[in-house]
């Protein structure tokens, strides 16, 4: 699998934030953001550290360790029902080669390490084959078509994956 690692989101990856903020990638995610809706979103991902509700990374690999790409987690209420939910995304130069895939691998393992035993959604759009394919190399399950409200009033129409943390950890016991 690909070499990366992953490094906690700190308050020098602002700029990261702002190169994510392209039409093409925030497609995935509502829309593309004023400067003030990143740095609101830059504090949120530090908020997620402090608060212990979730955790974003800068994906680091040879020779940039200012990121080429940001994968996380974070809690959130599924009608009523506690879950974890992912996201991620590989800066356009460097697609294709397995990133995505082994960061989301890298960050499943943090996931697993910080205690967490609730299942990870990731809700890709059904026309994102990227990510979908993302979903199946990180041994996600597919559980079907779902419309996921990303903002107030705005719908996409996703997947819902999922990656079952106590299952997983109960098979490699059984190991
Ligand atoms: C989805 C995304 C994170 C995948 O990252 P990646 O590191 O390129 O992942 P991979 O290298 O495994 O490639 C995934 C798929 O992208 C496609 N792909 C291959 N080369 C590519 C390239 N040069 N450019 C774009 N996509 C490519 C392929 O379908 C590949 O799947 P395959 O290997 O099974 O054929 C990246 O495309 C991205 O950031 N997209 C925009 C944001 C986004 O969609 N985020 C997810 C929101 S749910």
């Amino acid at each position: 699998m690909t070499d990366v690692e992953l490094r906690p989101w700190s308050a020098d990856d602002l700029d990261l934030l702002r190169r994510a903020n392209t039409p093409e990638l925030m497609d995935q995610l509502g829309g593309i953001e004023t400067d003030a809706q990143v740095v609101a979103r830059h504090e949120r991902y530090l908020r997620l550290q402090r608060e212990g509700t979730g955790f974003q990374f800068r994906i680091v690999i040879a020779g940039h360790p200012e990121g080429v790409g940001i994968v996380g987690y974070w809690h959130r209420d599924e009608g009523g029902q506690a879950t974890l939910e992912a996201g991620w995304s590989v800066e356009a130069a460097y697609r294709g080669r397995g990133i995505a895939p082994a960061a989301v691998v890298a960050m499943l393992e943090q996931v697993r390490a910080a205690g967490e035993t609730l299942p990870v959604h990731a809700y890709p759009r059904v026309d994102n084959p990227a990510s979908n394919a993302v979903c199946r190399k990180a041994g996600f399950t597919l559980l079907g078509e779902v419309d996921f409200e990303v903002a107030p009033g705005r719908v996409l129409h996703t997947n819902d994956w999922v990656a079952r943390l106590a299952r997983a950890a109960a098979s490699a016991r059984l190991t």
